[in-house]
């Protein structure tokens, strides 16, 4: 597929995540050339800036990503594709103002993709504004709409969003980003499971104990008070990246890789997934919220003490559960996934955990435990895939070590690339397979809603965690107490 040119029109262009993530991942494409020629970048802010003003901002939001890596001859050029609108989009005449811009076929090419980087109360009205201004109409060039998660609170609330939406808009049109699909080490979950053949016979309940899947963050809630406390972990993380990894570590090969076969396979493994009774909630899942402690050395608040957070929130910064497959391939292996702020480590991992050998064949010799073999992928900050196997150990002993084989993703030679480059390039491109059918994100509502009802009407308690530690203690997930959390990417010994 070819990206086409077209206009970006960035809704919440000033916000946090324009800053961090979206005008440096537009830069980025531009210094490897990959925008094509007569795509622009239309933002639209309720600050009174002029063209000037925002190039400053632009400037300042790269150098502060890219540091040293900036390019000024590359921001010349990517300069001249920014244009700035005031408008604020609560109000009427803002729609109206933005279409006389955009219809001005000299400036800005037909195909447009408009951006909702916004608050999601806001999704329905801006789109229903757009599509009254005949912003949606594809008679001379394609529109599309990036939407930003959460898709929804809940159940509810994200099947009446998309009956909304869909009044506006055709499925084809709407790219629902998840932006862990973007990341390199997510998409080669896909090629280390099918591109390479030792691997499948393996991957199943006969030779996987379990399967954990961690998101740890170092980071509190930065500034985002008001979001993230009517959000919470399982909302923010769980429902949406780490039960798309889910689905990837799981899911069957599908026929291709088109959008339509990937997303039908994930989809069938998130109808397979066990519905958690409510009366099985507490043996399911876990929350818990930050107490006061160090990160780094340094004392940092708790939950509580963070700005915008009432002083009685029982708002979850850390989530875990376990959640069953049940269909042939993996019915019985238990998953457990868990993600938190203020952790010990900032990671993304998928840890593996093949069945233990019989050790009868070592019978009369020093060795008495073998840890069985893990298959171990780091998703970041270390992008690496490792199989840890037992060796013997040199020597006259017949006593044995865990050895770690390692695929790493990169080479120390080669760049990381950002999610988002790749899933902006892939608007232009029209390709939808890194982007999520709304069949997806209701199946994902699906699972957890009853554990947000659960939590929603038990709201008396919430235990807490130190800030720094690894999280609280929630062994109660596990089945068997050989099984516990696994947060090293390197062999631990037991
Ligand atoms: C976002 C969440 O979707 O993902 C944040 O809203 C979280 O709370 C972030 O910090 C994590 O993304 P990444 O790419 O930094 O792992």
């Amino acid at each position: 597929m070819n990206a086409e040119p077209c206009t970006y029109v960035i809704f919440g262009a000033t916000g946090n995540l324009s800053r961090i993530k979206l005008m440096p991942a537009l830069y980025h494409l531009e210094a490897a050339k990959r925008l094509p020629e007569g795509t622009k970048i239309v933002a639209l802010g309720r600050r009174p800036w002029d063209q000037q003003m925002w190039l400053a901002e632009v400037r300042d939001m790269i150098v502060t990503k890219v540091k040293s890596d900036f390019d000024e001859s590359v921001f010349q050029s990517f300069s001249k594709r920014l244009y700035y609108h005031q408008g604020d989009i609560s109000q009427v005449e803002c729609y109206a103002e933005l279409a006389i811009v955009l219809n001005d076929k000299v400036s800005f090419s037909r195909n447009m993709a408009f951006y909702l980087s916004i608050s999601p109360a806001d999704f329905g009205m801006v789109m229903e504004r757009l599509s009254n201004h005949q912003l949606f109409e594809e008679d001379e060039g394609w529109r599309r709409v990036i939407i930003e998660k959460p898709f929804g609170y809940d159940l509810d609330s994200a099947q009446a969003l998309q009956k909304r939406i869909s009044r506006y808009l055709a499925e084809e049109q709407i790219y629902r980003i998840d932006h862990y699909l973007g990341k390199g080490m997510v998409q080669n979950v896909l090629v280390f499971r099918f591109a390479n053949v030792m691997l499948e016979p393996l991957w199943n309940r006969n030779y996987i104990d379990h399967i954990q899947i961690t998101h740890s963050e170092e980071l509190g809630i930065e500034g985002r008070g008001d979001y993230y406390n009517s959000a919470g972990a399982l909302r923010d993380m769980l429902q949406s990246h780490l039960l798309q990894l889910l689905t990837l570590v799981t899911m069957e090969p599908p026929a291709t890789m088109d959008a339509e076969s990937l997303r039908d396979e994930k989809v069938k493994v998130l109808k397979s997934i066990r519905p958690i009774p409510k009366e099985a909630v507490h043996s399911h899942a876990f929350r818990a919220q930050y107490a006061q402690g160090h990160i780094k050395g340094e004392k940092v608040n708790s939950y509580l003490q963070e700005d915008h957070i009432p002083a009685n929130s029982i708002t979850e910064t850390y989530a875990s559960m376990k959640l069953y497959v049940d269909n042939w391939r993996w019915r019985g292996v238990p998953i457990y996934m868990r993600t938190g702020k203020r952790l010990a480590k900032a990671q993304s991992t998928i840890s593996i955990c093949f069945r233990h050998p019989p050790l009868q064949f070592f019978r009369g010799t020093d060795v008495h435990c073998m840890n069985p073999n893990w298959i171990l992928m780091g998703i970041q900050p270390e992008e690496c895939i490792r199989i840890e196997m037992t060796v013997k150990e040199p020597g006259l002993e017949m006593s044995t070590r865990t050895s770690s084989l390692d695929a790493s993703f990169r080479n120390q030679d080669e760049k990381a690339i950002d999610a988002y480059e790749d899933l902006l390039l892939d608007v232009l491109k029209g390709d939808r397979s890194l982007f999520l059918r709304f069949d997806e994100v209701e199946h994902a509502w699906r699972i957890v809603d009853p554990i947000l009802q659960t939590w929603a009407n038990e709201r008396d308690y919430i235990v807490t965690y130190p800030a720094g530690s690894w999280g609280p203690e929630d062994s109660r997930l596990f089945e068997k107490s050989a099984q516990t959390w696994r947060s090293s990417l390197t062999p631990e010994c037991k």
